[in-house]
């Protein structure tokens, strides 16, 4: 008896110096859940917010421009002195693992040297960072070390190969159509054909062939994975995007 009441009245002291940091606690925690709940919502829907630090692009180590090798229109020189089609070149050329592989793969150094060796003015501050990695002119090669700027968390898997050879045969699920690509697309939609795999990449990437720095366009989120797994009757169970 005598015990259990002096338990109490420690217990409820130890209660009278614990309750303010209770209740301080019970503030932090609630702030916590506020923002982790602002932050699931905001990863469920959209971009996260600014204050998270997320960046659409980035300044590459060498400024490579996409509209100079992928596009197809006209463009002047590199020295500025003469009008030069772009180059059309197809985005399989250098993404070689798109169609095969998880990553898509980007291009060691020694592919831009099939070209660089000899072509683009020996002026151009760019090329000379390009020819230095590739152990020209008596420089140490060095890869280039290129900036990620599509990256899922590290919990998320994403497999190329499999939307690639989806897209190519149902091409009427392919979104954001660069003009340069309609018709092509309109005519394979009409005639249940197929795309080529580069046709398809403006779904989740844009208009590469247009953009001098790739930037990120669509927010690539849980959300808008699940929503087309939906429509295209792909799975979405957890454990199909997460380990
Ligand atoms: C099929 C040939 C070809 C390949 C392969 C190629 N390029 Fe180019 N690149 C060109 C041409 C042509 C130009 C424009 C040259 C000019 O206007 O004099 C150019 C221009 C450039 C420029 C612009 C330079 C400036 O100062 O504006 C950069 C940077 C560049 N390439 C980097 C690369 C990189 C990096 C790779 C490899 C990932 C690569 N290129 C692969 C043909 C190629
Ligand atoms: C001549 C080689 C070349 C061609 C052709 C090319 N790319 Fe690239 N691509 C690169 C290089 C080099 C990078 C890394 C530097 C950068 O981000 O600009 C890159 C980066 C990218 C990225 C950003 C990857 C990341 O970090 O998230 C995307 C997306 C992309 N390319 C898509 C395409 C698409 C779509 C096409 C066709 C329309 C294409 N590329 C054609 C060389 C090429
Ligand atoms: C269904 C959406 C989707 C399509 C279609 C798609 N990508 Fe991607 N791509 C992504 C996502 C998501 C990432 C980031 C993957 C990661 O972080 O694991 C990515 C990353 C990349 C990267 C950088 C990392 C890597 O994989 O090497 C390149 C380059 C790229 N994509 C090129 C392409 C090209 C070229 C095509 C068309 C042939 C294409 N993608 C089609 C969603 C897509
Ligand atoms: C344009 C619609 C579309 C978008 C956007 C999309 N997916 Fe898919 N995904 C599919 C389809 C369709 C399949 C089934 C392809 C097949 O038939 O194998 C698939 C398959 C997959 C697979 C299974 C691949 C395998 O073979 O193991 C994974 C993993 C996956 N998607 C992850 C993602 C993630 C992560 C995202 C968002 C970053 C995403 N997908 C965005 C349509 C899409
Ligand atoms: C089609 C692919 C796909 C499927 C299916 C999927 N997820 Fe995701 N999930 C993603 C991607 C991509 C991200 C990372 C981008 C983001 O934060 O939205 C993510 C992020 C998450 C996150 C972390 C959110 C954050 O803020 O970091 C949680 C938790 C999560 N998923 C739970 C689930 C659960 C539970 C399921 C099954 C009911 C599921 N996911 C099914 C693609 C998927």
């Amino acid at each position: 008896m005598e015990y259990m009441k002096e338990r109490n009245r420690t217990a409820s002291l130890r209660f009278k110096i614990i309750f303010p940091f209770i209740a301080l606690g019970g503030l932090v925690v609630t702030a916590a859940m506020a923002a982790i709940t602002v932050f699931i919502l905001t990863a469920w829907m959209g971009q996260p917010i600014p204050v998270f630090g997320f960046e659409q692009t980035f300044d590459q180590p060498i400024a490579f421009p996409h509209t100079r090798h992928a596009g197809t229109g006209m463009m002047k020189s590199v020295d500025g002195t003469q009008e030069l089609q772009a180059l059309g070149l197809d985005c399989t050329f250098c993404h070689r693992t798109v169609t095969t592989q998880l990553n898509a793969g980007v291009p060691a150094v020694q592919q831009c040297m099939f070209c660089h060796q000899a072509i683009g003015p020996q002026s151009s501050p760019e090329l000379q960072k390009l020819r230095a990695a590739a152990g020209l002119d008596g420089a140490v090669k060095t890869p280039v070390d290129w900036r990620r700027i599509h990256r899922l968390p590290d919990h998320v898997r994403f497999v190329h190969e499999a939307h690639i050879r989806y897209l190519t045969a149902n091409p009427e699920a392919i979104n954001n159509v660069p003009e340069q690509n309609k018709a092509a697309v309109q005519s394979a939609v009409q005639s249940n054909g197929q795309v080529m795999p580069s046709m398809v990449c403006s779904t989740c990437h844009g208009d590469v062939a247009s953009m001098d720095k790739v930037k990120q366009v669509e927010p690539l989120k849980m959300g808008q994975c699940v929503n087309c797994h939906r429509d295209n009757n792909a799975p979405t169970d957890c454990a199909v995007c997460h380990h």
